[in-house]
């Protein structure tokens, strides 16, 4: 239902708070402030945002690197937003973006424990690549997830 509803969007300054307190919400290890304001200095297209009655309820940051791997570095859906098709029409939108720019596959990283979201992007087509230990700061494994064009 909210898949009609939902408008996805580039970030306008003004949703950074936004943003901050959904990051806030959602993670244990919330980006700071000035590392989104900087990611988005950097990457002004980098940033999504989804309005649902002009509220925004969820983002995802995505970038390029080498000049064809897009990488996700972040998407979170503010929680009483969460299971109506937001998270897959961010990330939906962020992938073709990437594309546009060149990407020919997408990576990110995903902590073990959050089997929620790696089933959410193994719906979408990303599939586990690899563990790398110690890759968050209290010790947790991530689990790398690729996602290869065509695959959907
Ligand atoms: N458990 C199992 N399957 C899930 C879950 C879950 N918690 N969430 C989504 N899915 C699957 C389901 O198959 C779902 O379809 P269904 O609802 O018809 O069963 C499908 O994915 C699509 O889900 P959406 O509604 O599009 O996703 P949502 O808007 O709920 O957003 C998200 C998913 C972004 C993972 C959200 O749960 C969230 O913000 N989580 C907290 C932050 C987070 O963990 N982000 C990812 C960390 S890794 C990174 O940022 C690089």
């Amino acid at each position: 239902m909210a898949q009609q509803l939902v408008k996805i969007r580039d970030l306008k300054p003004e949703d950074m708070r936004a943003i901050l307190d959904i990051e806030y919400r959602c993670f244990p290890d919330p980006y700071p402030l000035s590392l989104l304001h900087n990611l988005h200095k950097m990457h002004p297209r980098g940033f999504l945002v989804a309005e649902l009655d002009g509220k925004v309820v969820g983002y995802v940051i995505g970038v390029i690197r080498w000049g064809f791997t897009g990488h996700i570095l972040a998407i979170a859906v503010d929680p009483p937003f969460r299971r109506r098709g937001v998270g897959s029409a961010l990330l939906i939108s962020m992938l073709d973006r990437l594309r546009a720019s060149g990407a020919r596959e997408v990576r990110l990283e995903v902590r073990k424990s959050n089997v929620g979201a790696q089933r959410f992007y193994s719906k979408i087509g990303f599939v586990k690549q690899e563990e790398v230990p110690y890759y968050y700061e209290d010790g947790e494994s991530a689990i790398v997830m690729t996602y290869k064009y065509g695959a959907r």
